[in-house]
């Protein structure tokens, strides 16, 4: 057996032999670290977006970040998504588990676990994983802001859904968002559908992709979603869903475009819309970003799902939703030139020459009564603590030299000019400072 006949390496304490360096890891290929001041910029994002559905009556919801696969397979076996991209694993307990690769099942999952009172809405902010091939605009890990609204079949809501995105993209600044809107009626209008695009497909399968032709008899619908030319060449002839629909979903639809026209929301209908997932119905939607290179520029996709909470085991409830890319939105405002990272600075940066214990304490007192307050370490010189002062972007230094030590008293240097610099008795530093912020 081949670690039979590998060698062992004896134990020594010999300080003379230099340890080996420690291998160093990268982030997994398709998945970042997103750092300061960077990260700011993904705080205010999620907090924009918590205070904007917060308004609208959306509450959060916290969720595992896995599930047992039967969650997710409800997305649709023929989807890219449950076929190849999945992050599946059997845990220690031979339970067959994945990380979620987005976030309607799971909460789908809860509502029917917890049935809470009609309707029910709720946003999110979470990572999602896709074993997917990395690109600029797609990852193994992304982030979904989402909503989900549960409870009601009302178009009106769609309208609301639809029209809070919308808001929420301009707020940040962003002009160059195109929404595509779409319907695949109810679940009998979209079977027999299915039926109608099969029977065009089939007539048309030599012109096809070669990958696409498989999927003609089994998933007719992700023919249409491809991105493959001679694939595309063929669907711009194929029948469009939104002429094979029934009196009741033409009716819905027809309430979603007057609502969206009547609050001023530019649209244009896409009847190749079907969305990269099965559980659609009625109303499908998408944001695509003018500034974003065509492959990846969906920032924002959602719809109706009115039979997912039947198929995960809950009374029939319909259902809509979005969820929303942070990776891609911040591209997007990047291409645009708006929401840019906020400068993250501290009011008060202590500098101490006498050993420490005046940047401890002094930094405590101003924490604790809420002044944002940082501090050198590991006892530098002048230069360096005024130059760390500088990087922090702090307003005031308080320095503590052995004359004020002495004395009693701190210096407070106005760091942008203006007042100079002068002493400030110790307990009196506090209120100095309150009277200046
Ligand atoms: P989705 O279109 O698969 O829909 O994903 C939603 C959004 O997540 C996309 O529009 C895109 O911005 C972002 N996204 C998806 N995959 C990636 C990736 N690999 N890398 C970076 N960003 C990505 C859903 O997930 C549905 N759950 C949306 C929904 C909610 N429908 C109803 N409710």
């Amino acid at each position: 057996m081949a670690w039979l006949t590998c060698p062992t390496v004896p134990a020594t304490d010999d300080a003379t032999v230099e340890p080996a360096r420690a291998q160093a890891f990268k982030a997994p290929i398709g998945t970042h670290d997103v750092l300061p001041p960077e990260s700011a910029r993904w705080e205010t994002l999620v907090a924009a977006f918590a205070t904007h559905f917060g308004r609208a009556g959306y509450g959060l919801v916290q969720q595992p970040m896995f599930e047992e696969i039967g969650v997710f397979r409800r997305m649709g076996e023929g989807t890219d998504v449950v076929r190849k991209e999945m992050y599946d694993f059997l845990d220690k307990g031979d339970r067959h588990l994945a990380l979620r690769p987005e976030g309607t099942a799971s909460v789908v999952r809860a509502f029917v676990e917890h049935r809470p009172t009609l309707p029910w809405k709720v946003w999110y902010a979470a990572p999602s994983f896709r074993y997917e091939k990395p690109q600029a605009g797609r990852y193994r890990q992304h982030h979904q802001l989402g909503v989900e609204a549960l409870g009601t079949a009302d178009p009106d809501l769609d309208v609301e859904v639809i029209r809070l995105l919308g808001d929420f993209y301009a707020s940040l600044g962003l002009r160059r968002v195109d929404l595509a809107v779409n319907s695949m009626g109810t679940p009998e209008d979209r079977r027999a559908y299915v039926d109608t695009l099969r029977s065009f497909l089939v007539g048309r399968i030599r012109d096809l992709a070669p990958e696409d032709q498989e999927k003609v008899e089994a998933f007719p619908m992700r023919v249409l979603d491809s991105k493959r030319a001679a694939t595309r060449a063929v669907v711009a002839d194929a029948p469009s869903i939104v002429e094979h629909l029934s009196a009741g979903a033409a009716a819905h639809f027809d309430r979603v475009q007057a609502g969206l026209r009547a609050l001023g929301v530019a649209f244009r209908i896409e009847p190749r819309l079907v969305r990269g997932l099965d559980y659609y119905t009625h109303t499908t939607f998408e944001f695509q970003s003018e500034a974003l290179d065509a492959a990846q520029n969906t920032i924002g996709g959602g719809g109706r799902y009115d039979g997912l909470v039947e198929q995960l085991g809950g009374p029939p409830t319909p259902g809509i939703g979005f969820g929303s890319g942070i990776e891609r939105v911040l591209l997007t405002c990047d291409a645009e030139g708006v929401f840019g990272a906020p400068q993250r600075r501290v009011d008060v940066f202590v500098v101490d020459l006498v050993g420490g214990d005046a940047a401890r304490d002094l930094t405590a007192l101003l924490q604790r009564s809420g002044v944002s307050v940082d501090r050198a370490w590991d006892g530098r010189s002048l230069k360096a603590q005024m130059k760390a002062a500088d990087r922090s972007g702090a307003a005031w230094a308080l320095i503590v030299g052995e004359d004020e030590q002495v004395a009693g008293v701190v210096t407070v240097r106005d760091l942008r000019g203006g007042t100079g610099q002068h002493p400030v008795a110790r307990d009196e530093v506090l209120a100095h400072l309150r009277a200046r912020i």
